[in-house]
């Protein structure tokens, strides 16, 4: 009954990655790291989010199922990013953002389960947003070695399928608009700050902050022609209105036509896996 499908990647990431496997270009490539660092840890509160809501609170049984395979979709993410991780802290680097993260995460799962909910739905736009730009522009992902550009396209298509569970769940209990929002501005300046100050310790640990060709990158991926600002701004913006749905936006096609090309690239969870979450 529900649209979406659990998925494991067939990207064997033991054998490690380039310090600087997106293009060669520093500023990308721990731009990209830190996001994966902070998501076994964003992923697990998702899921616990999602568990926290009664699904007796939700009567449509396609929505139900529908939470189930979300729990199961960022299981199978925060599982390989688990990995991706682990080759991270060989390369030396640290995630520095990890106490302050995990604090802010215990203090959620100790709130009202709705602005847990809200939380979630805050930064499901963020990833969505990123997703949509990661399968519809090239830069982003420009020159990445094989295995990094399909882990990240397979989680950004993952992202775009499930772009609406939260929000739906988060309606269908009872969440308000106010409280949706505040949710997303705290969540907005977190992500911002999280974000900001690990990809600077990364290029630190790298011994590429201080080189002009990074900066030169980091304008661009953000203010250049097609630059994350530009194209995040707009959509970011939108979430803000009270008849926002994430689904107004309709992008499917980016995650349809990304799995139809790379079906290799994945496997279906059958039941027997899934037990691995
Ligand atoms: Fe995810
Ligand atoms: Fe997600």
């Amino acid at each position: 009954m529900s649209t979406l499908t659990v998925r494991k990647l067939n990207v064997d990431l033991s054998n490690g990655f380039g310090r600087h496997w997106a293009g060669g270009d520093a500023y990308r490539t721990q731009l990209l790291n830190a996001l994966s660092m902070t998501f076994p840890l964003g992923e697990q509160s998702f899921i616990d989010s999602m568990r926290a809501i009664s699904e007796q609170r939700v009567a449509d049984p396609a929505l139900r199922a529908e939470m189930r395979d979300f729990i199961g979709q960022e299981a199978s993410h925060r599982f390989v990013h688990v990995q991706y991780n682990a080759e991270l802290a060989k390369q030396g680097l640290v995630f520095v953002r990890e106490a302050s993260i995990a604090r802010r995460m215990r203090y959620l799962a100790r709130s009202d389960p709705l602005s847990w909910l809200a939380a979630t739905c805050a930064v499901e736009h963020y990833t969505a947003v990123l997703a949509d730009c990661a399968l519809r522009l090239p830069a982003l992902l420009a020159g990445a070695e094989p295995d990094m550009r399909t882990l990240w396209s397979w989680h950004a298509a993952e992202e775009t399928e499930h772009k609406g569970v939260a929000f739906d769940v988060y309606r269908a209990a009872g969440g308000t608009y106010g409280r949706r929002i505040a949710m997303y501005l705290t969540a907005s300046v977190m992500l911002a700050i999280d974000i900001g100050l690990q990809t600077t310790d990364n290029l630190r640990r790298d011994g590429e902050l201080w080189k002009a060709r990074t900066w030169r990158s980091g304008m661009r991926t953000w203010f250049g022609a097609d630059g994350l600002f530009w194209q995040a701004l707009g959509p970011l913006l939108h979430y803000l209105s009270p008849r926002f749905h994430p689904w107004q936006y309709d992008n499917r096609h980016l995650a349809t036509d990304w799995l139809a090309q790379h079906a290799d690239a994945v496997r279906s969870a059958g039941t027997r896996d899934a037990g691995r979450y």
